[in-house]
């Protein structure tokens, strides 16, 4: 059940700046107008700013830059799964563990505010400060066996891609395996964790990292030059809890296309567009071994196929590829 806040927002989200009476509201929670008074003044204290207007009501003037558990709430459809949000955590994808160990029913998402212990793949670390990015963690039980999961994170960015690209116009592409990048930074990662009970994925968490209002001086030196945000590209910063609401219903939308199989086509036809490789020299390092060869796109269990100087095609399923100086491919 949502806080009375929530459906507060959801009601003036829904006049689009006009007015609400005081009475409606409490009518549609079912309390006083003291009552209604005493939650306007808690959204005040959140930096949600409304006309009050006798005889009118409430209007919402102005909402938080900054993400607020609320205005999330209120923005996403009512069917969405449930939000757990964090001030401050170590990881939110240890938190989605832990709150599935304790028997929290998934579907879910864990958004943080800022991260202390923010990880990326092979034990690096996720630069996670409150400074207007987004650190998410997808909680899900699907039940299908680990072969079944193998392209779930390239789909999952190929999806995420495509509604940067098309919903945000933000000119996003994703870097095998687990990158998101604009213009060869980073914009974003993805961590994908699973548990498996006999033969059957049971718990499954996908962690994003998405650098949305970031400056670049928020950056430790060492990522300023690797690095980015939308807001830096692009020049705009983005309202976090539209984007945040927006983000997340494809982010399950594009979960439940998988699970059904349904993604197959558009993943197919998608891939392409937003592959930062394809064609490119690269080499895959796997342990003490490195291959070099042009990056030749994907197979369908999500492998990187590398085309070698002797024509043959490497299937890389894991590790590390950096992109290599330009030749002609
Ligand atoms: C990578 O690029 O190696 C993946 C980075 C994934 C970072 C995100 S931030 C939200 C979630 N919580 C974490 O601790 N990691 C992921």
């Amino acid at each position: 059940m949502q806080p009375p806040e929530a459906t507060i927002l959801r009601e003036l989200l829904a006049r689009d700046g006009d007015f609400v009476s005081g009475s409606r509201l409490a009518e549609l929670l079912e309390v006083s107008r003291v009552a209604i008074w005493s939650h306007m003044e808690k959204l005040r204290n959140d930096g949600f700013h409304f006309e009050a207007r006798p005889r009118c009501g409430y209007r919402l003037q102005a909402t938080p830059r900054e993400l607020s558990p609320l205005f999330l709430q209120a923005l996403l459809p009512a069917e969405t799964a449930p939000v757990h949000f964090r001030e401050e955590v170590d990881s939110t994808n240890s938190e989605a563990e832990r709150l599935l160990a304790a028997g929290s029913p998934a579907p879910f998402v864990v958004v943080g505010r800022s991260q202390t212990r923010g990880r990326g793949r092979l034990g690096r670390r996720w630069h996670s400060g409150d400074s207007g990015n987004l650190y998410l963690s997808f909680a899900f039980q699907p039940g299908l066996p680990p072969q079944r999961m193998q392209s779930f994170t390239l789909w999952m960015g190929t999806a995420i891609c495509h509604f940067l690209n098309t919903s945000e116009r933000v000119p996003a592409g994703i870097k095998w395996p687990n990158d998101l990048l604009i213009d060869g930074r980073k914009l974003g990662g993805m961590l994908t964790e699973a548990r498996v009970d006999s033969d059957q994925i049971r718990d499954l968490v996908f962690g994003l990292g998405l650098n949305v209002n970031g400056s670049r001086e928020d950056l430790p030196a060492e990522l300023r030059e690797v690095a980015t945000s939308i807001a830096a590209l692009t020049g705009r910063t983005l309202c976090l809890n539209r984007f945040a609401a927006a983000l997340l219903v494809r982010v399950f939308s594009a979960y439940r296309e998988f699970v059904r199989g349904s993604h197959l086509s558009e993943f197919q036809e998608l891939w392409p567009l937003y592959d930062t490789l394809a064609g490119k020299p690269v080499t895959a390092r796997q342990g003490n071994l490195s291959h070099t060869g042009f990056a030749r796109g994907i197979d369908g269990d999500g492998c990187l196929l590398i085309e070698r100087p002797d024509r043959s095609t490497l299937r890389v399923s894991a590790g590390d590829v950096t992109l290599e100086k330009e030749a002609a491919s």
